[in-house]
């Protein structure tokens, strides 16, 4: 079966055909990032127009990277939460009414489950189960994953989620958006023994998560320190400011994430999400995993960011169990949760 993958859930339009028999054929991916960097943040409307406007083009350029026409696509999947309402209706709206005019079934899938399943799109896919550390601009969680579908919740951010935590750093440093690969980079020049900030909730049992008061850090260092300084100087602040900022979001990751192995006895680790895209976070899990023994699987840099691919593998993982959208009536869902989702039928 060869699935047509919608997503549209925030600012990047991703189209993507996935294959059951012989995987990824083809995908494309617009991002709307100049579009909102002079507003520093992502304008939801300006999102939902620019999706519709991209998507026609995007699906007719990855059928024809992939070689096929509409008679070789045989479901849809489309994002239909959690995200923007605006957005996710633009993807919903184009997913459902081509998916009846080509007469053949379509997939709601849940965004979050598309970040999870993506190191399955690998070609050294991790096996069921494993636990997962979603880390992404929207959410953070920790999950005992058992199968498609079979999610149990370990933990999850009280509050920032660690990519927004990055977001909001960033403009208090006067980064650009989004934050996390500004911060990577400006972290690299930085002096990683100047400052240590906290590491929240990690001297307390559980796996729950708190990342807002990192942001409080470091404005409160960022105004301490930089009181006349101008040029280099200030620019190297900022820099140490970034490596503590991140060391300290890195370390608290992987102490939960080698919390949560041991409590579930579990050898198998899956990081996803654009967090999953930071460099120094990688290298720390892999550093982490090794000492237990476990094995920790990402998918490749440009699918821990949102895309396509994800969206058209997870909804082939439940359209060929049978499951399918119902009806003409469609709705999306901007606040879904992970946990509510069921296993597709054996
Ligand atoms: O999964 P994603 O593309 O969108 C959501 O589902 O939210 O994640 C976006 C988040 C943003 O907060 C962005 O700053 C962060 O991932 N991010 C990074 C890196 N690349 C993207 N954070 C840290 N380091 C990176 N290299
Ligand atoms: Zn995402």
């Amino acid at each position: 079966m060869n699935v047509l993958g919608i997503e549209t859930s925030c600012d990047e339009t991703g189209v993507a055909i996935y294959a059951g028999d012989r995987g990824l054929l083809a995908h494309q991916l617009y991002s709307q990032v100049a579009l909102h960097a002079e507003y520093g943040g992502v304008v939801p409307e300006l999102a939902s127009r620019d999706h519709l406007r991209k998507l026609v083009p995007l699906i007719r350029a990855t059928l024809e990277q992939a070689q096929m026409d509409q008679d070789d696509i045989q479901g849809i999947a489309y994002t239909a939460g959690p995200g923007l309402a605006g957005a996710l209706l633009a993807g919903a709206s184009v997913a459902r009414s081509l998916a009846w005019a080509w007469n053949i079934p379509s997939v709601e899938v849940h965004h979050m489950e598309g970040h999870l399943l993506a190191p399955m799109l690998e070609e050294n896919p991790p096996d069921f189960p494993f636990v997962a550390l979603l880390v992404s601009g929207g959410h953070t969680l920790l999950v005992n994953v058992a199968g498609v579908g079979r999610y149990e919740l370990l933990g999850q951010s009280l509050d920032d989620a660690a990519g927004e935590a990055f977001d909001k750093t960033a403009k208090l440093l006067g980064l650009g958006y989004p934050g996390g690969p500004a911060i990577a980079a400006l972290a690299e020049k930085g002096d990683s023994g100047r400052f240590r900030f906290p590491r929240p909730m990690v001297d307390r049992p559980g796996l729950d998560f708190s990342f807002s008061g990192l942001k409080t850090y470091t404005l409160t260092t960022l105004q301490k320190e930089s009181a006349g300084l101008e040029g280099d100087a200030l620019a190297a602040l900022q820099a140490d400011i970034a490596r503590a900022f991140e060391d300290a979001v890195v370390d608290t990751l992987a102490i939960k994430c080698r919390r949560a192995m041991e409590q579930t006895n579990s050898k198998t680790l899956v990081l996803a999400g654009g967090v999953a895209a930071n460099q120094r976070l990688r290298q720390r899990m892999n550093q982490e995993m090794r000492k237990l023994a476990a094995r920790v699987f990402y998918p490749r840099l440009e699918f821990c960011t949102d895309n396509g691919a994800m969206i058209a593998h997870a909804g082939w993982q439940r359209l060929k169990a049978g499951q399918a959208s119902e009806g003409l009536a469609f709705h999306v869902n901007p606040r879904w949760s992970l946990m509510d989702l069921e296993a597709p039928a054996p």
